[in-house]
């Protein structure tokens, strides 16, 4: 029987844990060796287990595809990675295109604003077009990227990358369009959802959840003020375009009625506590049926 297997590969947000300059308590312990270090969001899938797609092109690729025999070269320049996938412009998931330059063939699929994004800055003409197409999908338009896996793009509320943000004032933090998307996957009857990032939960989401096998989800903080609360920075998750894990808005209460086989945290911001094994947020998710994601893990549905 068709299955999905799904690696994650960076199970962090943004910057990784720990964070070159950050000296926060979940920082400090992953420099002590006392929790896990994890490093920035991506997640590979595979129908067949031999080609796989790439969610998202983290900083921390290199040493991503190292950790993972699955995608090792099986020959002189075979690579089982077919292409990559992106889910919005943001640094973290785009900076690592930059690492898979070494005139590889693979394909490069986003929505054609995203595509607007990488073509408008020419460090990533670094790839070759002839040998990376650069495939504009729209969204729920359906296409293969990898043997057997049959994937679309769908709207969630987000923004636009940071560097692209503008004026303070004219930041729009809950636009449901083409800059930030999920990715649903099928194989066979199988289905599963990567949502690396989520401003809020929409009736039209709640319907795609229902009923999925696996879903991989924006966990970036735990509660919508915990950078500013922590004296590391100015703004909150809301305003980051990130639902929170925890509250009445959050994302542990906005699933609690939907009905979905598996369901993980991914793009967890260093200073979420629930990175930490021994804290009590760790416990009140998984009693709440979550799985933390950790780099490496391997999920097959
Ligand atoms: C985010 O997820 O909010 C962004 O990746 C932030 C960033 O670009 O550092
Ligand atoms: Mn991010
Ligand atoms: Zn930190």
């Amino acid at each position: 029987m068709t299955a999905l297997r799904a690696v994650i590969l960076g199970a962090a947000a943004g910057g990784g844990l720990p964070q070159w300059n950050c000296g926060c308590t979940n920082c400090a312990a992953a420099r002590r060796g006392e929790i896990p270090a994890q490093s920035q969001s991506s997640v590979a899938i595979s129908a067949d287990g031999d080609g796989w797609a790439i969610l998202n092109a983290s900083p921390d690729i290199g040493r991503q595809l190292f950790a993972t025999p699955a995608l090792h070269p099986t020959g002189p320049r075979d690579v089982p990675i077919r292409s990559v996938v992106l889910t919005n412009g943001d640094i973290d998931h785009v900076a690592g295109l930059l690492t898979l330059r070494e005139k590889q063939p693979f394909t490069l699929w986003a929505t054609p604003d995203i595509v607007g994004v990488i073509a408008a800055n020419p460090v990533f003409d670094a790839l070759d077009r002839e040998l990376v197409p650069r495939h504009s999908v729209r969204l729920g338009d359906a296409f293969e990227p990898a043997p057997g896996l049959e994937a679309r793009l769908f709207a969630v509320p987000g923004k636009v990358p940071l560097y692209l943000e503008g004026p303070e004032a004219e930041v729009m933090t809950d636009l449901e369009g083409e800059q930030t998307v999920g990715v649903e996957l099928r194989a066979g009857s199988r289905r599963a959802l990567y949502i690396p990032g989520c401003a809020r939960m929409t009736p039209a989401l709640r319907g795609r959840l229902e009923g999925a096998d696996l879903v991989f989800f924006d966990g970036t903080l735990w509660r919508d003020d915990e950078m500013i609360r922590l004296g590391l920075g100015r703004k909150t998750g809301a305003r980051m375009g990130h639902m929170s894990m925890d509250g009445e808005a959050g994302s542990i209460a906005a699933f609690r009625d939907i009905r979905v086989g598996r369901k993980v945290f991914v793009h967890m911001n260093n200073t979420n506590p629930v990175l930490d094994p021994r804290s009590a947020e760790r416990r009140a998710a998984e009693a709440a049926g979550w799985i933390v994601g950790q780099d490496g893990m391997e999920i097959v549905t």
